[in-house]
């Protein structure tokens, strides 16, 4: 099958078009025909190594999983003898958590990862963007204890958990405030965000707005001015915190007056999560935003472009 393998940490260049085995079921296993995965920013980071941490779970030197992509949408073409969840034929999507492995034609699953059928009101593409961004919004906007009418700051809105986490915090009852530049305006606004802030022309820690809920998507945003904005007992998530942030983040928690809880670390999902996400799809509660789409040939071409920091939601990955 059709695959891109990575066997050296570096940049776009070092994943390769390759012939590789066909996997195949285990007894508890579906085999899915992949036909869309996307380029996430998750990726590029293990693709670099960076942060240098990555090196201490997947590898010191050089990767120990040789192919990335942790999201997908695809058939089952077969199955193991105990699966009871799926049959042959089933069209699904999910998130392989730590496994990865969906650059590639086909993939083996156990029946209980995160994984529901697909939606039949969009496309293969359209999909597969889901997860990445909607796991990670999900898991942090359920940590938050999220209510109706709570006032949330998402910063960072036009990224891929950006854009999920605006209209997941709108399904949830907020009332939400994105944090994007001048060209993703309207973007964020047709997501259903109640209030925009241009960051090229606002700074929101300083115009006397607070927030029960303020969530940093892109890990761009100053805590301290930050704090100034939250309310008392408000939360901050830091999703994309690195280590620095971490402990800044938690020594803001101990010291701060507010009483703040501050939310980070890795994320975790299930197939409920996924169903959950399918759910609110079918409702037309949550819409894919796809930047640009490539074919599996051309991922040294989307990594390039998803490593400059600037997509507006997903980028798309076809696999014929
Ligand atoms: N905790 C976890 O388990 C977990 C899970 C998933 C992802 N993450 C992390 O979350 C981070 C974000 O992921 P993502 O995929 O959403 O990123 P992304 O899609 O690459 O984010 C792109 C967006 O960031 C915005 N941006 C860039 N610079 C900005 C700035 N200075 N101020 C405000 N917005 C800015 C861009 O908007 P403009 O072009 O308008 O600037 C763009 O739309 C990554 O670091 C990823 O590793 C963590």
């Amino acid at each position: 099958m059709k695959a891109i393998v990575y066997t050296q940490y570096g940049s776009p260049e070092v994943l390769e078009l390759r012939d590789v085995e066909k996997p195949i079921p285990k007894d508890n296993e579906i085999l899915i025909r992949i036909r869309a995965t996307a380029v996430n920013s998750g990726d590029v980071r293990l693709r670099k190594a960076d942060p240098f941490a990555v090196r201490l779970f997947f590898g010191l030197f050089k990767p120990k999983i040789n192919l990335l992509g942790s999201v997908f949408s695809g058939e089952i073409e077969s199955i193991g003898s105990g699966v009871q969840r799926f049959k042959v034929g089933d069209d699904v999507f999910g998130h392989t958590d730590m496994s990865f492995g969906t650059y590639a034609s086909y993939k083996c699953f156990p029946e209980k990862g995160s994984i529901a059928l697909k939606p039949t009101t969009i496309t293969h593409q359209e999909v597969a963007v889901i997860p990445f961004g909607g796991t990670t919004a999900l898991h942090f906007l359920k940590k938050a204890s999220i209510q109706k009418s709570q006032k949330v700051l998402i910063f960072g809105a036009s990224g891929a958990v950006g854009t999920a986490a605006v209209q997941l915090a709108k399904y949830f009852g907020a009332n939400v405030t994105g944090v994007c530049s001048t060209i993703n305006v309207d973007l964020v606004k047709s997501l259903g965000a109640d209030k925009v802030i241009d960051y090229t022309k606002e700074d929101f820690s300083k115009n006397g707005e607070t927030y029960d809920v303020i969530f940093d998507t892109v890990n761009k945003m100053s805590i301290s001015d930050s704090l100034r904005s939250l309310k008392v007992c408000g939360t901050l998530i830091l999703s994309a915190a690195g280590f620095s942030e971490m402990v800044q983040g938690t020594w803001t928690s101990i010291t701060s007056s507010k009483k703040i809880k501050v939310l980070n670390g890795i994320i975790s999902h299930t197939a409920e999560d996924i169903n959950f996400l399918k759910m609110l799809i079918d409702a037309d509660q949550l819409k894919p935003v796809i930047d640009r789409t490539y074919s599996l040939e051309q991922m040294v071409e989307a990594h390039t472009y998803v490593e400059k920091g600037h997509k507006k939601g997903n980028i798309a990955i076809e696999i014929y």
